[in-house]
């Protein structure tokens, strides 16, 4: 395969946007809209990135800065072929290079290998749509082999009812294109170097226009406004949720789930309506997700039921583990098979072994707990002093009544059982009954103070 340079087009101002921030880095399912294309081209495995960037000052260099992508200021904007020029100097002349927007999020590595695989030449994108309207136009000869492309605003009537269009996406030779650009002129309705011009230049000179069209319409959407990001982002919650059920998740609501991020799901696993999956998300086999919860970043294994509104975040989930309702796993958390966390429960930065319960009411940061362990509702596990953490160990057949709390750092060891209402600020004994707390006692007679009545006068 030959030496490969992606140009990713990213510098026009998008207006109807009427956002501060640069069009290019608002987020579809998750992640910004130049992020998406930079890591579709990534997987051509290309020699070189290029970025051109215009509008919004340094926010997208800033934004790319962790990427391997070389950003390039083009100032001021003549045009897509000016745009395309201005990274001329950074690619070398071997091998091809590839045109992509920075605001046509959704192009699949598949048609992009497509138009790798085409012939030496130049090989266009294009589409057929049945409302042009704003769209070049491809122009063929009457063999049917492509002429040149014809902006809309230089179009005549009759060229203009040409329904095939030029996304913009090309794949060129990088010798010829450089020398293609360099002979852009202006001469044209809106005054621009067109990057469209370089195919005429090409057919004159001989060069075969190859054409290839996208696997799927919306590969080549761009979004210029939040009416059309909005689409998109539905059409795209589409696709993932149509993946989905092929593979054979039931989605009570196809139209009611979104994944913003990478979604693997086992067999048989049911997701209820309104739930969100950000980051890397792997469900086991038979796992049952709750209406409105939120899993980010977490592995969850086969059998465990999360129930409704239950937020999950950076955490793994063993097997047959009983979550919510409105659970929050933290990051750090690493639950063993068996397991329940019930509602209002918070764990963060926490190992709990198999068969061990906390179901009501709780916090538990920092914390060790080994095998059937119980938890009593209200417990805290107390991990800051206001400076720094501490660790809570909780050994195996631990049972802590409700409402203790436990002062970390400090050790339950084996078979304890903690009274309810206890503070525990030292470390207790295996097997024993540990409690601390005021003894019980009745003051009698003791009379309630009565409301006062106010006199007026
Ligand atoms: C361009 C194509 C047109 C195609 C259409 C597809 C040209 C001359 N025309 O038209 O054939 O059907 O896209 O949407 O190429 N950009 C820059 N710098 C510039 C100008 C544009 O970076 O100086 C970027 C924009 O941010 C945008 C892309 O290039 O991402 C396309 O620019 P735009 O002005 O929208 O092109 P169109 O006129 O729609
Ligand atoms: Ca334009």
């Amino acid at each position: 395969m030959k030496q490969m340079n992606v140009v990713i087009l990213a510098a026009g101002r998008g207006t109807r946007m009427n956002s501060d921030k640069p069009k290019v880095l608002h987020a579809l399912a998750g992640k910004t809209l130049v992020q998406r294309v930079l890591d579709c081209a990534k997987q051509l495995d290309p020699h070189k990135i290029c970025v051109v960037y215009g509008h919004g000052g340094e926010a997208v260099p800033e934004a790319l800065q962790n990427s391997d992508a070389t950003c390039v200021l083009q100032e001021p904007q003549l045009g897509t072929g000016h745009a395309v020029q201005q990274a001329m100097p950074y690619l070398d002349d071997e091998g091809q290079t590839l045109v992509l927007y920075g605001d046509v999020p959704l192009i699949q590595h598949a048609t992009l290998h497509q138009m790798q695989q085409a012939q030496n030449g130049l090989t266009l994108l294009t589409v057929n749509l049945d409302n042009a309207t704003g769209y070049g136009r491809i122009v063929r000869n009457e063999l049917g082999d492509v002429v040149s492309i014809v902006e809309e605003k230089d179009a005549t009537v009759s060229q203009r009812e040409i329904r095939e269009v030029n996304t913009g996406i090309l794949l060129a030779p990088t010798r010829n294109l450089k020398a293609w650009l360099a002979k852009l002129r202006t001469n044209n309705a809106q005054g621009e170097y067109y990057l469209t011009d370089v195919v005429a230049m090409a057919v004159e000179e001989g060069i075969a226009v190859h054409t290839v069209q996208p696997g799927h319409d919306w590969e080549i959407h761009g979004i210029n406004s939040k009416i059309q990001l909005a689409a998109l982002e539905r059409t795209w919650q589409k696709v993932e949720a149509s993946r989905l059920l092929a593979q054979g998740v039931t989605l009570t609501d196809p139209a009611r789930i979104d994944v913003r991020g990478k979604l693997v799901c086992g067999r048989d696993v049911e997701i209820d309506v309104g739930c969100i999956f950000e980051g890397e998300v792997k469900l086991g086999n038979s796992v049952q997700i709750g209406a409105y919860s939120i899993v980010k970043n977490s592995t969850i294994a086969d059998g465990t039921q999360i129930a409704p509104y239950s937020h999950i975040d950076e955490s793994v989930v063993g097997s047959a583990c009983r979550i919510g309702p409105y659970a929050r796993l933290r990051p750090g958390t690493r639950l063993h098979d068996e397991v329940h966390v019930g509602n209002f429960v918070e764990v963060k930065n926490s190992i709990i072994e198999q068969s061990s319960k906390a179901n009501h009411l709780s916090y538990i940061g920092d914390t060790t707990i080994g095998r059937r362990v119980n938890i009593g509702a209200g417990t805290i596990t107390c991990n800051y002093d206001g400076a720094n953490k501490h660790r809570t160990i909780i050994e195996d057949d631990v049972f802590i009544g409700s409402d203790t709390q436990l002062v970390a750092p400090v050790k339950i060891a084996r078979g304890s059982t903690i009274g309810a209402g206890s503070t525990i600020t030292r470390d207790t004994p295996s097997d024993e009954l540990t409690l601390s707390r005021s003894k019980q006692m009745t003051i009698n007679g003791w009379q309630r103070p009565k409301k006062q009545v106010k006199i007026d006068n």
